[in-house]
Formats: C-alpha cells, structure tokens, sequence
C-alpha cells in the first residue's frame, strides 16, 4: 500500500473525509484543496450524458474524463469508478484496472459489490492496484433506487459484504443510500474508512457529485444538499453578455486588438 493510501486510511476516527465526485478539470482544480479524495465517478453518465442509467458508461469515457480531472488534482487522492461490463472476472477487471491506471494516472479505482466481486478485488489488490468498494444501492445492477438496509435480510447481507470487501483488501468503502443504523454498525466493524452518500452521519466521510452540490445538476434526490446556485449564476452571466452584444458594450476597445 503506497503512502497516500495509508495516510487516507488513518483518517478513520481523527477526522471526517470529505470526498466529491468531479467529471473535469475546472472543477476538480477548484475542490481539490478541500478534499481528501476527488472520485470521477460513472455517475457522468447520467450527470452529464442524460442516460437512463450508468450501465451505458464506456471505459473510454471514464479514461477521457480522468484525464481531464487528472489536469487538476494536486493533493487529494483521486479514484476511477471502473464502468459496467468492464469487472465481470478477474482477468478482465485486471486488464481494464491496469489501463485506466497508465492510462489516467489516477490513485486507485471503486467497484460495486460485495461478495460477488471478492475475488476480483482480490486479484487487483494482488497486482498492487488499490480499490475501494461500494456497497448498498448499487446502479450499476439496481433494479429500482430504493435505499437498503431495512429488510433484516438485506441488512445482514450488506454487513457481511462489508467485511467481505475489508478482509479482501479495500482501503475504503462507499456506502450508498443505506439505513442510518447499519451505515453506524458497519463503520464501527471494518477498519477502513467508510464514505456516505445518502448514509447518514455515522461514516467517516461523506461524498457528492459536485454538479449536485453547486446547483448546476437538476438531481432531487432526498441526499442532495444544494450548497450553491451556480445554474443561476450562469444564467445571469450568460444574460449580461447578451445585453452587452446586443448594445455594443462587448467588447470594447480593452478586448480588441
Ligand atoms: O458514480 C459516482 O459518482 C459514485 C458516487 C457518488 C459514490 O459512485
């Protein structure tokens, strides 16, 4: 495990980590000095591409947008999400994990699951790649957006994944729109940080797409604190621009040559 990795980990219990999901370099270049770990998440699928869901995010657009956020991540660790279709066996997710690594340059990568996937993550971390999980609603397979952790079943499933995926090696877990109670049980069980999105405060850090965070993204889900208006901002800027083209304000003799 390199020292970035180690330094996130002991994290845990000191202070909460603050993640967010970027899809560029302008916005990661901006997040970057206040987080802890910038994920370019296939949530750009829906975010930016319209799709229906994120099985349709290709590998070559997660590598496309990495590089991009790869331009403005300085300090923060920053993780790929590995696409749909890109981990359904070992050999594969391993050589799609080593192309988006030299590819992007990114730190590590985050697949969904639990025990379906152990022995893929086993076989990464094995070839010293680092990966962090991600547990509960998973979109990659969901078959509806409902939060987990209420059947018991369910509940005891997640729970054992989570040590599942810790005894497998991850050095973090996401944990996505689950119970209040087992987002607290499994971050007092594993030893690895556990990151919320729609988890309550009970994880050792939470994560949210930025575009959903500054108000540019029209996502409504009940987890989605909206911190700024920047779909405002834009509109008003975009306006003053008009105004001026139209009067002959812009540009003036300063933005000519
Ligand atoms: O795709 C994504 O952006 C994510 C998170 C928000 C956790 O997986």
């Amino acid at each position: 495990m390199n020292n970035k990795i180690i330094n996130f980990i002991k994290k845990k219990n000191k202070s909460k980590i603050i993640s967010l999901a970027a899809y560029s370099k302008n916005i990661a270049s901006i997040i970057d000095k206040h987080c802890d770990l910038i994920l370019v998440g296939d949530s750009l699928g829906s975010v930016l591409y319209s799709f229906s869901s994120t099985k349709k995010v290709t590998l070559d657009m997660m590598i496309e947008h990495s590089k991009s956020v790869r331009m403005g991540v300085k300090k923060s660790l920053m993780v790929v999400d590995m696409p749909h279709n890109t981990y359904r066996n070992p050999k594969e997710a391993l050589s799609n994990a080593k192309k988006i690594i030299s590819e992007t340059n990114c730190d590590a990568i985050k697949l969904e699951g639990g025990k379906k996937v152990v022995q893929i993550i086993k076989t990464l971390i094995k070839n010293k790649i680092p990966v962090m999980g991600h547990l509960g609603l998973l979109p990659q397979s969901a078959k509806n957006f409902k939060f987990k952790g209420k059947e018991t079943t369910e509940r005891k499933i997640i729970l054992r994944d989570s040590k599942l995926l810790e005894e497998a090696g991850v050095f973090s877990i996401v944990l996505e729109c689950i119970e209040s109670s087992l987002a607290k049980e499994i971050t007092k069980t594993v030893k690895v940080p556990t990151i919320g999105i729609g988890a309550s405060v009970y994880c050792d850090g939470q994560i949210l797409v930025t575009d959903d965070l500054i108000g540019l993204n029209k996502m409504k889900a009940r987890f989605v604190k909206k911190y700024s208006n920047i779909e405002k901002q834009i509109n008003d800027a975009v306006l003053n621009y008009k105004k001026d083209v139209v009067a002959n304000k812009f540009p003036t003799k300063k933005h000519s040559y």
